[in-house]
């Protein structure tokens, strides 16, 4: 499948972009670089450098490109920063998010996989929390990601959008090409994050070569792949 995948030089996006290839995707990266890394996008992609507030350039890469889904990993994404400048995280987060699904609307693109966030809960009545468990967010970060999976539901019942929200809790690892960690510890600026940025990085490196050649033997794919394969079928079945 063509996928077009936007914040696609970000951390998460770069790594699913490189699963996404290695599956035998064609992907186009549509990013700002903002916040991502150009070394973090695979060679294998066609990357568009574009902003999300620019509902033109939207428009005119999923023109160009055709796909038949899109993976949305683009926001801002840090909850005390949020709590400091909400305007910020609900202008990119939701308005400009509005700007890539009217314009998928424009091009006829109706499946899309959301990354949304565990910060949508906000402090659980019981643990662990799962599906059921009542959205009352305590961030602008969390409203915003909460308000974008509610308008995917009504694009959803109005234009037949097909969806996925994935509520991730905070991601660590890398792939086997490490690109985008690099990138990430480069990006994080206090000595502790980098630190266990560093040490995630080296633990997941370890287990990642042990559960590839665990899986070369076994003949199956990576549980990352598989995860993802699995948690996006909704969206991918014809
Ligand atoms: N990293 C985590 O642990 C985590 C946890 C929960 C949810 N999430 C969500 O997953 C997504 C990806 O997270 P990440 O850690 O990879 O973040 P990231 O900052 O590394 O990646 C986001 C990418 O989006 C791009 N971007 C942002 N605004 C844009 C705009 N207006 N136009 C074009 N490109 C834009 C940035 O340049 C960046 O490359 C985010 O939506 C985040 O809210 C991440």
């Amino acid at each position: 499948m063509k996928i077009f995948v936007v914040g696609g030089a970000g951390y998460i996006g770069s790594v699913c972009t490189e699963l996404l290839l290695d599956e035998g995707h064609e992907v186009a990266i549509f990013d700002n670089l903002i916040e991502g890394h150009r070394r973090a996008v695979d060679s294998r992609v066609n990357f568009i450098r574009g902003e999300l507030a620019d509902r033109a350039q939207i428009e005119s890469a999923l023109t160009g490109t055709r796909p038949d889904a899109v993976m949305h990993f683009a926001a801002y994404a840090l909850v005390p920063e949020s709590m400091r400048d909400p305007s910020k995280y609900f202008r990119n987060n939701i308005s400009n998010g509005l700007n890539l699904l009217d314009a998928m609307l424009k091009t006829e693109v109706r499946r899309i996989i959301f990354s949304s966030t565990c910060a949508i809960f906000g402090p659980p009545d019981r643990v662990p929390i799962d599906e059921s468990a009542v959205p009352r967010p305590i961030s602008p970060y969390g409203e915003s990601k909460l308000a974008f999976e509610k308008i995917l539901r009504w694009y959803d019942e109005i234009h037949g959008f097909k969806f996925v929200s994935l509520r991730y809790f905070n991601a660590a690892g890398a792939t086997g090409r490490s690109r985008s960690v690099k990138a990430r510890i480069s990006k994080s600026t206090g000595p502790i994050t980098r630190r266990l940025t560093a040490h995630a990085f080296a633990i997941t490196s370890t287990l990642s070569i042990l559960r590839t050649r665990t899986f070369w033997r076994l003949g199956q794919p990576p549980a990352a792949s598989t995860t993802l394969a699995r948690a996006a079928a909704p969206v991918f079945r014809r």
